[in-house]
């Protein structure tokens, strides 16, 4: 038998897909998170692992696992998979790109737009009884039409955003990217900027960028300060693409407008601070959290895992695209 550990439940679609396969036999985690040493005993006797986002695959970790083939993350984003350490062990990684494009722009759009109509504190104004008579003069927004979003990443989801920015709003879409995308930038007339010229003119930054070395801190004290006054800053990327420290203290000091916040710098805890803010928008890595995305992602790790122990072919999104078939002996 060949061994899969899934450490979380996740939809039906991705464990019918494995479960069609006589030859594996699945772990199937289905309570809270494992801890770190938890995670390690599981990995003792396994040839492949779907984790989620909070499992922190470390070297020490993925050391715990000598029968590991695959670690086929539930999620697009693989910052949390020491992937060197993985590589150097000939263990593909693989992960779901695509999957969750149009939901995460969603989102990030929905708290652009709740942001800046406070729907978070006008609905509990309203149901704290504070709602006595109409005024004129509660909960003043700006209109987002005609208005600048500035997209840091443009990428899949940054891509998405500018259209529907673009066809509903007809916000002129600045963007900053290592790469232009001259084909892409057509369709919604973005322009390629810098990242101080982009801070510099948009009403809206909408943080769509991948999680690395460029990008850690990217929004810090001295980006902070080259938006707007009236700017507001919405991340659903990593957490550690932004100092929260330094965002607390520019929000308090009125340097920014407002934030909304689904990725944390050391989910899930939150900066203090920013817990007690008005100003402040926070969900809770739900950004890719539709019934869609969450069904595909969970089909697109089992196909993974599939790959590489029953058709003993590379995973089909391989992360560690170094690892080629040939590096791999017979798996089963
Ligand atoms: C991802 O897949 O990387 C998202 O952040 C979580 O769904």
């Amino acid at each position: 038998m060949v061994k899969v550990l899934i450490t979380r439940k996740i939809p039906q679609a991705g464990i019918e897909i494995l479960e069609q396969q006589p030859k594996l036999e699945l772990d199937y985690r289905q309570g809270p998170p494992l801890s770190t040493e938890d995670l390690k005993k599981a990995l003792k006797d396994v040839d492949a692992v779907i984790p989620v986002i909070p499992d922190k695959i470390t070297k020490e970790v993925i050391a715990a696992g000598p029968k590991l083939k695959v670690i086929a993350t539930y999620s697009v984003g693989y910052d949390h998979i020491d992937i060197n350490a993985a590589t150097t062990k000939k263990i593909y990684v693989a992960n779901t790109p695509g999957d969750l494009t149009e939901s995460v722009a969603e989102h990030a759009f929905a708290l652009m737009l709740s942001l800046g109509r406070s729907i978070v504190s006008a609905d509990k104004y309203t149901r704290s009884g504070k709602y006595k008579y109409w005024d004129p003069l509660i909960f003043l927004g700006p209109q987002f039409n005609g208005k600048t979003l500035g997209i840091v990443g443009f990428g899949r989801i940054g891509r998405h955003l500018a259209k529907i920015a673009r066809n509903g709003l007809n916000m002129t879409i600045l963007y900053s990217d290592v790469n232009r995308h001259e084909t892409e930038e057509k369709e919604t007339n973005a322009k390629h900027v810098s990242l101080e010229e982009l801070l510099q003119n948009s009403d809206v930054i909408s943080l769509n960028c991948n999680y690395c070395a460029e990008t850690k801190h990217l929004i810090n004290e001295r980006t902070l300060h080259l938006m707007k006054p009236t700017a507001y800053l919405i991340n659903t990327s990593r957490g550690g693409v932004i100092d929260e420290k330094s965002l607390a203290q520019a929000l308090k000091d009125g340097v920014i407008e407002g934030a909304a916040l689904d990725v944390f710098e050391e989910e899930p805890k939150i900066h203090p601070d920013l817990l007690k803010m008005e100003n402040v928008i926070l969900t809770p890595h739900i950004a890719s959290a539709t019934r869609e995305a969450r069904i595909q992602m969970a089909r697109m790790a089992a196909e993974n895992v599939v790959e590489v122990l029953i058709n003993n072919r590379p995973p089909i999104n391989l992360v560690n695209k170094e690892l080629s078939k040939d590096t791999i002996s017979s798996l089963i």
